[in-house]
C-alpha cells in the first residue's frame, strides 16, 4: 500500500462517545473522522485496552465496507488505592456520576494513594484488514473536589503531574497536547508513517 498522505486519510470511529470522536478528530491532523453506524456494540469482553480496542476495530470492520481506516479506542483511568483499578472497567465503575463515585472511593486517602494515571489504546485496521496499535499514558493524582468544566468524566478531578490545574481546567488546548489519547494519537500516527 502506498504511503498515506493527508487527504488519503479518512476513518470511521467504531465508538458510541461523543467526545472522543471530537477529542480523535482533533488529534489526527489532516483526517476525517466519522463515528460508525451501528445499532448496538458488542460487549466489552476483553481482558486488556489492547484488547477492547481491538475487538472494537474489528467490529467496525466487519460493517464498514469502503475502503477506510476503522479505529477502535479503549481507555480508562487506574488509581493507586483501588489497586489500579479500575482500569478497563472505568466506564461501568463510574456508571453516571464517574467523579462522585471515585471521590467517594478515594474519602479518607491522602499522598501516594492519590495517584492516578489515564491509559489509552488506539487501534486502527485498514480495509485489507491489517491491525495498527498506539498506546498512551497521562499520570498524574486525584484532587479533593471537582474544577474545570471542559474535557468528560474524570477530568474535573485529574491533575496531570507537574500541574495545579485539573484536565478540566486545563482545558482542550492542553488536552489535544498531553493526554492519553493524544499520546496514543501520535504513536499510532508513528506506526503508520512506519510500515
Ligand atoms: P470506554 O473506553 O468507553 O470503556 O470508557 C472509558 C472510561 O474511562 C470513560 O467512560 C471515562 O469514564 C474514562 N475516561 C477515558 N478517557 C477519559 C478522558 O480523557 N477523560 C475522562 N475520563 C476518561
Amino acid at each position: 500500500m502506498s504511503a498515506l498522505v493527508p487527504g488519503d486519510l479518512n476513518a470511521v470511529f467504531a465508538s458510541r462517545n461523543p467526545n472522543k470522536t471530537r477529542e480523535l478528530e482533533e488529534l489526527l491532523p489532516g483526517w476525517r473522522v466519522e463515528p460508525l453506524t451501528a445499532g448496538t456494540f458488542p460487549p466489552e469482553t476483553g481482558t486488556s485496552y489492547y484488547e477492547n480496542a481491538l475487538a472494537k476495530a474489528r467490529f467496525g470492520r466487519s460493517i464498514e465496507k469502503r475502503p477506510l481506516w476503522v479505529l477502535g479506542e479503549d481507555s480508562g483511568i487506574e488509581v493507586a488505592a483501588l489497586d489500579w483499578g479500575p482500569g478497563i472497567f472505568s466506564a461501568r465503575f463510574g456508571g453516571d456520576d464517574p467523579v462522585g463515585r471515585l471521590l467517594a472511593a478515594l474519602s479518607g486517602i491522602e499522598g501516594e494513594g492519590r495517584r492516578a494515571r489515564y491509559i489509552c489504546e488506539l487501534v486502527a485496521v485498514s480495509a485489507q484488514g491489517d491491525g495498527l496499535c498506539g498506546t498512551g499514558t497521562l499520570y498524574g493524582r486525584i484532587g479533593h473536589e471537582p474544577r474545570g468544566s471542559e474535557g468528560f468524566g474524570y477530568d474535573p478531578i485529574f491533575i496531570p503531574e507537574d500541574e495545579d490545574g485539573t484536565v478540566a481546567e486545563l482545558g482542550h488546548a492542553w488536552k489535544r497536547q498531553n493526554s492519553h489519547r493524544a499520546r496514543a494519537a501520535r504513536a499510532l500516527l508513528e506506526a503508520i508513517e512506519a510500515r
